[in-house]
Protein backbone atom coordinates (compact mmCIF):
# COMPACT_ATOMS: atom_id res chain seq x y z
CA UNK A 1 0.00 0.00 0.00
CA UNK A 2 0.78 3.50 -0.64
CA UNK A 3 1.57 6.20 1.23
CA UNK A 4 2.44 10.61 0.98
CA UNK A 5 3.71 12.53 3.51
CA UNK A 6 3.47 16.24 3.18
CA UNK A 7 6.74 17.68 4.87
CA UNK A 8 7.01 21.33 2.57
CA UNK A 9 6.13 24.65 4.32
CA UNK A 10 8.30 27.31 5.59
CA UNK A 11 8.05 26.78 9.43
CA UNK A 12 7.65 30.35 9.91
CA UNK A 13 5.36 29.65 12.91
CA UNK A 14 8.69 28.52 14.80
CA UNK A 15 11.00 30.90 13.73
CA UNK A 16 14.33 31.05 14.69
CA UNK A 17 14.19 27.03 15.37
CA UNK A 18 13.04 26.96 12.19
CA UNK A 19 16.11 29.44 10.50
CA UNK A 20 18.82 26.11 9.45
CA UNK A 21 16.41 23.56 9.75
CA UNK A 22 13.05 22.47 8.38
CA UNK A 23 10.25 22.33 11.11
CA UNK A 24 10.00 18.42 10.67
CA UNK A 25 13.59 17.71 11.52
CA UNK A 26 13.22 19.32 14.79
CA UNK A 27 13.01 16.90 17.55
CA UNK A 28 9.38 15.96 19.59
CA UNK A 29 10.60 14.24 22.85
CA UNK A 30 12.67 10.81 21.61
CA UNK A 31 12.40 11.46 17.94
CA UNK A 32 12.86 13.80 14.77
CA UNK A 33 8.91 14.98 14.46
CA UNK A 34 8.81 13.30 10.75
CA UNK A 35 9.52 9.92 12.34
CA UNK A 36 5.97 9.78 13.83
CA UNK A 37 3.57 10.42 10.54
CA UNK A 38 6.41 7.87 9.08
CA UNK A 39 5.58 5.03 12.04
CA UNK A 40 1.90 5.51 11.62
CA UNK A 41 2.12 4.67 8.02
CA UNK A 42 4.12 1.83 8.60
CA UNK A 43 1.32 0.59 11.27
CA UNK A 44 -0.92 0.88 8.69
CA UNK A 45 1.00 -1.65 6.01
CA UNK A 46 2.67 1.24 3.97
CA UNK A 47 5.50 0.24 2.36
CA UNK A 48 6.17 2.76 -0.02
CA UNK A 49 6.55 6.80 1.13
CA UNK A 50 6.25 9.45 -1.36
CA UNK A 51 7.70 12.32 0.81
CA UNK A 52 7.57 16.02 -0.35
CA UNK A 53 10.16 18.73 1.14
CA UNK A 54 10.94 22.28 1.02
CA UNK A 55 14.51 22.11 -1.48
CA UNK A 56 16.02 23.66 1.47
CA UNK A 57 16.88 21.55 3.23
CA UNK A 58 15.83 17.85 0.94
CA UNK A 59 19.83 17.05 2.13
CA UNK A 60 19.17 16.66 5.20
CA UNK A 61 15.75 14.48 4.86
CA UNK A 62 18.10 12.33 2.86
CA UNK A 63 20.40 11.92 5.71
CA UNK A 64 18.42 11.21 8.19
CA UNK A 65 15.71 8.79 6.44
CA UNK A 66 17.72 7.27 3.61
CA UNK A 67 16.24 4.98 1.37
CA UNK A 68 13.68 3.89 4.07
CA UNK A 69 15.44 0.30 4.85
CA UNK A 70 15.38 1.23 8.73
CA UNK A 71 12.01 1.73 8.47
CA UNK A 72 11.30 -1.35 5.93
CA UNK A 73 9.71 0.84 3.55
CA UNK A 74 10.94 2.28 0.33
CA UNK A 75 10.83 6.28 0.22
CA UNK A 76 10.48 8.45 -2.91
CA UNK A 77 11.59 12.63 -2.56
CA UNK A 78 9.85 15.34 -4.25
CA UNK A 79 10.44 18.65 -3.59
CA UNK A 80 7.54 21.46 -3.66
CA UNK A 81 9.09 24.43 -4.94
CA UNK A 82 7.24 26.90 -3.64
CA UNK A 83 4.85 26.84 -0.40
CA UNK A 84 1.60 27.07 -2.12
CA UNK A 85 -0.24 24.87 0.35
CA UNK A 86 -1.31 21.41 0.84
CA UNK A 87 -3.42 20.54 -1.72
CA UNK A 88 -0.24 21.55 -3.91
CA UNK A 89 1.72 19.35 -2.46
CA UNK A 90 -0.27 16.33 -2.69
CA UNK A 91 -0.35 16.81 -6.61
CA UNK A 92 2.72 16.11 -6.54
CA UNK A 93 2.22 12.75 -5.69
CA UNK A 94 0.18 12.02 -9.15
CA UNK A 95 2.69 9.51 -10.85
CA UNK A 96 3.11 7.81 -7.59
CA UNK A 97 0.03 7.10 -6.63
CA UNK A 98 -0.62 5.77 -10.06
CA UNK A 99 -4.59 5.33 -9.45
CA UNK A 100 -4.52 3.21 -6.39
CA UNK A 101 -6.21 4.26 -3.09
CA UNK A 102 -3.58 6.04 -0.78
CA UNK A 103 -3.18 7.67 2.75
CA UNK A 104 -1.68 11.04 3.28
CA UNK A 105 -0.55 12.44 6.72
CA UNK A 106 0.88 15.75 7.30
CA UNK A 107 4.44 15.91 8.22
CA UNK A 108 3.73 17.87 12.04
CA UNK A 109 0.91 15.98 13.03
CA UNK A 110 1.11 13.50 15.73
CA UNK A 111 -1.66 10.89 16.42
CA UNK A 112 -1.99 8.21 19.29
CA UNK A 113 -4.58 6.21 17.68
CA UNK A 114 -3.61 2.81 16.07
CA UNK A 115 -4.64 2.75 12.26
CA UNK A 116 -3.84 -0.80 11.45
CA UNK A 117 -6.32 -2.31 9.62
CA UNK A 118 -8.44 1.11 8.22
CA UNK A 119 -6.23 1.66 4.92
CA UNK A 120 -6.36 -1.81 4.00
CA UNK A 121 -10.49 -1.72 4.86
CA UNK A 122 -10.82 1.94 2.88
CA UNK A 123 -8.47 0.01 -0.15
CA UNK A 124 -11.08 -2.58 -0.42
CA UNK A 125 -14.10 -0.57 -0.24
CA UNK A 126 -16.42 1.48 -2.43
CA UNK A 127 -15.16 4.91 -0.52
CA UNK A 128 -13.42 7.78 -2.55
CA UNK A 129 -11.99 9.67 1.06
CA UNK A 130 -12.14 9.03 4.76
CA UNK A 131 -11.16 11.94 6.78
CA UNK A 132 -9.79 11.62 11.06
CA UNK A 133 -11.61 13.82 13.39
CA UNK A 134 -10.57 14.97 16.85
CA UNK A 135 -13.04 16.17 19.15
CA UNK A 136 -10.57 19.84 20.59
CA UNK A 137 -12.07 22.44 22.98
CA UNK A 138 -9.90 25.17 20.49
CA UNK A 139 -11.98 23.82 16.72
CA UNK A 140 -11.51 27.42 15.33
CA UNK A 141 -7.37 26.91 14.52
CA UNK A 142 -8.32 24.09 12.66
CA UNK A 143 -10.72 22.94 9.84
CA UNK A 144 -14.11 22.04 11.31
CA UNK A 145 -16.80 18.96 10.06
CA UNK A 146 -19.98 19.24 10.14
CA UNK A 147 -21.60 15.90 10.68
CA UNK A 148 -24.46 13.88 9.98
CA UNK A 149 -23.40 10.55 11.50
CA UNK A 150 -19.88 9.54 9.94
CA UNK A 151 -20.85 11.76 7.12
CA UNK A 152 -19.42 14.64 6.70
CA UNK A 153 -21.57 17.39 5.06
CA UNK A 154 -18.82 20.24 5.25
CA UNK A 155 -16.04 21.48 6.32
CA UNK A 156 -14.68 25.29 7.58
CA UNK A 157 -11.43 26.12 7.44
CA UNK A 158 -10.58 27.91 10.82
CA UNK A 159 -14.11 29.59 11.16
CA UNK A 160 -14.98 31.98 14.18
CA UNK A 161 -17.67 30.56 15.10
CA UNK A 162 -17.18 26.41 14.66
CA UNK A 163 -20.30 24.32 13.76
CA UNK A 164 -19.00 21.41 15.71
CA UNK A 165 -15.78 20.71 17.83
CA UNK A 166 -14.59 18.06 16.06
CA UNK A 167 -11.13 19.13 14.15
CA UNK A 168 -10.01 17.30 10.88
CA UNK A 169 -6.72 16.39 11.67
CA UNK A 170 -3.93 15.89 9.37
CA UNK A 171 -4.60 12.28 8.35
CA UNK A 172 -6.71 11.61 4.78
CA UNK A 173 -7.50 8.54 2.48
CA UNK A 174 -8.30 9.05 -1.00
CA UNK A 175 -9.38 7.41 -4.11
CA UNK A 176 -6.26 8.16 -6.41
CA UNK A 177 -8.36 7.47 -9.51
CA UNK A 178 -10.72 10.60 -8.51
CA UNK A 179 -8.64 13.09 -5.99
CA UNK A 180 -6.37 14.37 -8.51
CA UNK A 181 -8.99 15.42 -10.69
CA UNK A 182 -10.32 17.35 -7.94
CA UNK A 183 -6.82 19.42 -7.06
CA UNK A 184 -6.57 19.64 -10.92
CA UNK A 185 -9.50 22.24 -11.13
CA UNK A 186 -8.69 23.81 -7.36
CA UNK A 187 -8.91 27.62 -7.28
CA UNK A 188 -6.08 29.27 -4.53
CA UNK A 189 -7.93 30.42 -1.45
CA UNK A 190 -8.17 33.49 -0.15
CA UNK A 191 -4.54 33.09 1.63
CA UNK A 192 -3.37 32.41 -1.84
CA UNK A 193 -2.82 28.23 -0.92
CA UNK A 194 -4.29 25.51 -2.73
CA UNK A 195 -6.63 23.86 0.30
CA UNK A 196 -6.81 20.45 1.24
CA UNK A 197 -10.30 21.34 2.69
CA UNK A 198 -11.46 22.27 -0.37
CA UNK A 199 -11.04 18.77 -1.73
CA UNK A 200 -12.25 17.38 1.16
CA UNK A 201 -15.67 19.40 0.74
CA UNK A 202 -15.63 18.53 -3.44
CA UNK A 203 -16.41 15.04 -1.66
CA UNK A 204 -18.55 16.35 0.74
CA UNK A 205 -20.64 18.53 -1.13
CA UNK A 206 -21.19 14.71 -3.13
CA UNK A 207 -22.30 12.55 -0.06
CA UNK A 208 -19.19 10.81 -0.22
CA UNK A 209 -16.53 11.81 2.43
CA UNK A 210 -17.11 9.77 5.52
CA UNK A 211 -15.02 10.03 9.25
CA UNK A 212 -13.73 8.18 11.49
CA UNK A 213 -13.22 9.69 15.45
CA UNK A 214 -10.32 9.75 16.89
CA UNK A 215 -10.21 8.31 20.52
CA UNK A 216 -6.36 9.12 21.85
CA UNK A 217 -4.40 12.20 21.81
CA UNK A 218 -3.66 14.21 18.62
CA UNK A 219 -2.06 17.45 18.15
CA UNK A 220 -0.40 19.22 15.36
CA UNK A 221 3.31 20.63 16.43
CA UNK A 222 3.90 24.03 13.93
CA UNK A 223 3.59 26.45 16.33
CA UNK A 224 5.39 27.14 19.88
CA UNK A 225 1.72 26.12 22.17
CA UNK A 226 1.28 22.94 20.09
CA UNK A 227 5.20 21.95 19.43
CA UNK A 228 5.21 21.73 23.34
CA UNK A 229 1.93 19.89 23.71
CA UNK A 230 2.74 17.13 21.30
CA UNK A 231 5.96 16.43 23.51
CA UNK A 232 4.08 16.95 26.74
CA UNK A 233 1.78 14.38 25.04
CA UNK A 234 4.79 11.73 24.04
CA UNK A 235 6.39 12.42 27.61
CA UNK A 236 2.95 12.01 29.59
CA UNK A 237 2.58 8.30 27.56
CA UNK A 238 5.88 7.04 27.79
CA UNK A 239 6.37 7.87 31.33
CA UNK A 240 2.62 5.64 31.87
CA UNK A 241 3.65 3.13 30.01
CA UNK A 242 6.75 2.66 31.90
CA UNK A 243 4.90 2.63 35.07
CA UNK A 244 2.09 0.41 33.43
C1 LIG B 1 -4.09 22.19 7.99
C2 LIG B 1 -5.48 22.06 7.38
C3 LIG B 1 -6.54 22.03 8.48
C4 LIG B 1 -6.24 20.92 9.48
C5 LIG B 1 -4.78 21.05 10.00
C6 LIG B 1 -4.39 19.83 10.84
O1 LIG B 1 -3.97 23.46 8.58
O2 LIG B 1 -5.71 23.14 6.47
O3 LIG B 1 -7.82 21.81 7.91
O4 LIG B 1 -7.16 20.99 10.55
O5 LIG B 1 -3.85 21.16 8.92
O6 LIG B 1 -3.10 19.93 11.34
P1 LIG B 1 -2.55 24.23 8.75
O7 LIG B 1 -1.88 23.63 9.94
O8 LIG B 1 -1.79 24.01 7.49
O9 LIG B 1 -2.91 25.67 8.96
Amino acid sequence: MKGVILAGGTGSRLMPLTKVTNKHLLPVYKKPMIYYPIEKLVEMGVSEIFLVCGKEHVGDFVKLLGSGKEFGVNFTYEIQETASGIADALRLAEDFVDGEKFAVILGDNIFEDSFKGELEKFCNGKEEARIFLKEVPDAHRFGVAELNGDIVLGIEEKPAKPKSSFAVTGLYMYDGSKVFDVIAGLKPSKRGEYEITDVNNYFAKKGTLKATFLKGFWSDAGTFASYFRATRLLMEKDQSDCSA
